[in-house]
């Protein structure tokens, strides 16, 4: 048994759109539970659970809760639920098979923190993930487990759902609260981090879907309990989203410390018609790019961050031998090109130099002073681009040029 459910334990056993069911299932007993706890206490759980976050960067989950927690009044908590990042639909099953689970972890850190107003940012085209969503807040405003006076105990928390209009960088934090603001999503200088200053420049803490899902299990086990789970820098289950060329595409949990390789051979069941595996994308179009022989790497936060990578989407995408790593590069950079909003240069200019210089290469045409074109625009835009988007894009280039030179020299002019 490679998989360990804590997350997805729940899903296809309660009915998502009744909390009666939930109930059964052991819900809302951690929101009992930390409701008889001193705030601080909650956060001192987590800290002691090391859980980082999952939508990406893989920040401890304690620190922004305790900077919340002594920021000033009004403050906002927001959960991410934008998943634009090919490859990943962790979050949206999440939202689909146990909703209240996230409902729970919101309201736990809203009184852990103090926050009184919150929001659930979720991906436009997710329709069935809203809708669902809704009646979850419905539902639990009706059970007295959100609202005002929530359990009698004197504490509000209100809820909002905001709703994205295709874009992949509002998933990012800042994109998100000008989003949530009523701007167009467009991210801003850090510092200030949104901990400080915010939606309408007020702390605001953002945590993902699965982070948030987690909080429950956190004060039910106990945060040293947790820690046990998975390997001691990275602590807990990840949500896996395997697809691409595999027998069994779909959503998989494991402790961190698994390897990739057991992912896709033992539940994936390996590559489509046993063809063998040219090379294996991590996290999304932003995460790298590696080959076979690395498959044996364990699922954990220190060794991804090695690429830059961005472990905590958890995205696995397999390509077999037949694929041309210049077709997988030039998907990822022309999906960047679109999705770039445009207000810093290197980002806005340099994504579509990189797609003429991969065009070239791919078309016998690039010389060696293309390559090493290439390789610097790709460190130029990681290292100057204003948000995320920028800094991470390049991933996949840059390890593909660590990985797969010879793909390059293969294809240059001499
Ligand atoms: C371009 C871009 C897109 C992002 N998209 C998402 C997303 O869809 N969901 C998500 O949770 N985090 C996303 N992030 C990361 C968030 O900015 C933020 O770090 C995260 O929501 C924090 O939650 P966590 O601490 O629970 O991981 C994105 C970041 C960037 C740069
Ligand atoms: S890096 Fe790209 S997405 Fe981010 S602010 Fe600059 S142009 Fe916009």
């Amino acid at each position: 048994m490679i998989q360990q459910k804590v997350i997805s334990k729940r899903f296809g056993k309660v009915d998502p759109l009744s909390i009666d069911s939930y109930i059964k299932f052991d819900g809302y007993n951690a929101l009992e539970k930390a409701l008889t706890m001193h705030p601080t206490q909650i956060i001192d759980e987590i800290e002691k659970s090391k859980i980082r976050g999952r939508g990406g960067a893989g920040f401890p989950a304690h620190i922004k809760a305790r900077a919340l927690a002594n920021a000033k009044q009004p403050k906002y908590i927001v959960c991410n639920a934008d998943e634009g990042e090919p490859g990943n639909f962790k979050d949206r099953i999440i939202m689909e098979n146990d909703p209240f689970s996230i409902l729970e972890g919101m309201v736990i850190l809203a009184y852990a923190t103090g926050a009184k107003k919150g929001y659930i940012y979720i991906r436009g085209e997710y329709q069935n993930a809203i809708k669902i969503m809704k009646m979850t807040i419905q539902n639990a405003i009706d059970k007295g487990y959100l609202g005002e006076n929530i359990l009698n105990k004197g504490f509000d928390f209100n809820l909002e759902i905001r709703t994205g209009a295709g874009s992949y960088v509002v998933g990012e934090e800042f994109s998100m609260i000008e989003s949530i603001e009523g701007k167009p999503g467009r991210s801003r200088v850090k510092p200030p981090y949104p901990t400080d200053k915010g939606i309408h420049d007020k702390p605001t803490l953002i945590n993902n879907v699965e982070t948030f899902a987690n909080f429950p299990h956190i004060i039910l086990m106990g945060g040293d309990n947790y820690a046990k789970i998975g390997t001691p820098s990275s602590t807990g289950t990840k949500l896996i989203s395997l697809s691409g060329n595999v027998k069994n595409k779909g959503l998989y949990e494991v402790p961190f410390g698994t390897s990739i390789r057991d992912v896709i051979f033992k539940l994936g069941d390996g590559v489509s018609y046993n063809r063998s595996i040219k090379m294996v994308q991590l996290g999304g179009a932003s995460g790298p790019i590696i080959p076979e022989y690395m498959l044996d790497m364990a699922i954990d936060f220190e060794r991804f961050e090695n690429f830059d990578s961005k472990t905590g989407t958890g995205a696995i995408i397999v390509i077999d031998e037949r694929f041309d790593i210049f077709d997988i590069l030039l998907i990822n950079m022309n999906f960047f090109v679109h999705q770039s909003c445009g207000k810093c240069a290197p980002c806005r200019e340099g994504h579509t130099q990189i797609v003429n210089l991969l065009n070239k290469i791919k078309n016998h045409r690039g010389t060696e002073q293309d390559l090493m074109s290439l390789e610097n625009l790709a460190n130029v835009i990681q290292q100057t681009s204003l948000c995320g988007l920028g800094q991470t894009s390049m991933t996949s280039i840059i390890s593909s040029l660590r990985y797969f030179r010879d793909d390059y020299f293969a294809k240059v002019r001499y």
